[in-house]
């Protein structure tokens, strides 16, 4: 086992990144701590934006992890910027062939699984539901009956606010109904309804974890929220305030809000992989299938989140107003009561930090690919 020491540097990339001085006098005082009674964990998805931060997570404390990932939205770069932290296991691979998966089971003493491996973008979904409930659900069911014939009982499963459609009150808690509008959300739901099933028959055990709007990225590496083509807000503002190609646009000014732009609970990746380290101590301790909302209890407006983020770049920021977005309810807040009473989860970083850290990253982007460009 390993111990914490300095956060390990790379001269290439560390030198573009506003984190550096920051990094390299940081020492991380993270507390060792062991997942109760587990050992390795698979990460599925440990390349993209969430799943990279819990591997990271999961190697500042000790844990033995193996990263599965077919890189079709995650990135090598950010395996390469995990491992200059800890070396781990990373095998590339599609959940999609059972072959890949069964491989990993028979070569690895995998004890639990942590399932973030999936597409996640509503109006793509909307566009192409084919890729949709191949990766999500035929993907998700070969990772679950690789696990059921290996004998692996315990996941925690990346589920969404989405499956909970145009809410009928708010905040929305656990027991809402579950009427989703979008084939993302549906195939979220069908995966939550195979593994109801998947423990009454075969015993899996899983915490499924309802995300609300995640954002921001690590303060201690250099990860972060990167997609080719980028729909979420945050990183659609703070790109359009850092370069003059991309205009912002407000999708919609007429919603019944405070401002007329749509309002969601944005949570803090940091705080967000926190739940997933509790939700697996939770497994671990009572064997117990249960479904958390994941979010602050708050809501920003679109106009709001803007705001902060002017303050944070210290001008203003251009944006258009465009036509509503299909399927974009008016306010989706969660009530995170249930995350707080059981998994004693409690979100406590200010959106205003949040966004800096979203920023500090999207900095280190742009001067990464001005670095990339200038190679070619
Ligand atoms: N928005 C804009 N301009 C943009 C991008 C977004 O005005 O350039 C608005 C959207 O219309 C929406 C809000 O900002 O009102 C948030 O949009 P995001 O695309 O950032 O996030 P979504 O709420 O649409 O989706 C996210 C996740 C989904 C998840 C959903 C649950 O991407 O996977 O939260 O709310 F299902």
């Amino acid at each position: 086992m390993r111990f914490f020491g300095l956060c390990p540097q790379n001269d290439d990339v560390t030198n573009l990144s506003p984190l550096t001085t920051h990094h390299s006098l940081l020492i991380i005082k993270a507390k060792k701590f062991l997942i109760y009674n587990i050992s390795m964990i698979l990460i599925t998805g440990g390349a993209g934006y969430i799943g990279s931060h819990c591997v990271y997570e999961l190697l500042k404390h000790n844990n033995d992890v193996i990263v599965f990932d077919n890189l079709s939205t995650g990135h090598k770069e950010i395996i390469d910027e995990l491992k200059k932290y800890r070396d781990f296991k990373f095998v590339l691979g599609d959940l999609k062939n059972k072959n890949d998966i069964d491989e990993l089971f028979k070569n690895y003493d995998i004890d639990s699984v942590i399932h973030f491996a999936g597409l996640s973008i509503v109006s793509e979904s909307v566009k192409n539901p084919k890729i949709y409930y191949e990766n999500n659900v035929l993907g998700s069911l070969n990772l679950f009956n690789s696990m059921i014939e290996n004998n692996v009982k315990k996941i925690v499963f990346s589920s969404t606010c989405a499956i909970y459609g145009d809410p009928d009150y708010l905040p929305i808690d656990e027991n809402h109904q579950k009427k989703p509008i979008n084939p993302y959300g549906k195939t979220k739901l069908t995966v939550e309804n195979i593994l109801d099933d998947y423990d009454y028959s075969y015993g899996l055990k899983s915490v499924r974890l309802r995300y609300f709007n995640a954002c921001g990225a690590s303060t201690e590496i250099n990860i972060g929220e990167w997609h080719n083509n980028e729909t979420h807000l945050i990183p659609n503002i703070l790109k359009s305030a850092l370069t003059n190609k991309n205009t912002l646009n407000i999708f919609g000014t007429d919603y019944p809000t405070k401002d007329g732009t749509c309002i969601r609970d944005y949570v803090n990746i940091e705080d967000l992989i926190n739940a997933h380290i509790k939700a697996l101590d939770y497994l671990g301790k009572y064997n117990s299938t249960n479904v958390f909302n994941i979010g602050t209890g708050l809501g920003n407006s679109v106009k709001e989140i803007i705001s902060e983020c002017e303050k944070i770049h210290a001008q203003k920021i251009k944006y258009n107003i465009s036509p509503k977005r299909d399927g974009d309810p008016a306010v989706l807040t969660a009530n995170n009561n249930k995350a707080k009473d059981i998994l004693k989860w409690v979100p406590d970083k200010m959106i205003k930090d949040t966004i800096l850290s979203a920023y500090n990253w999207e900095k280190y982007l742009l001067l990464r690919s001005i670095k990339e460009c200038n190679k070619t």
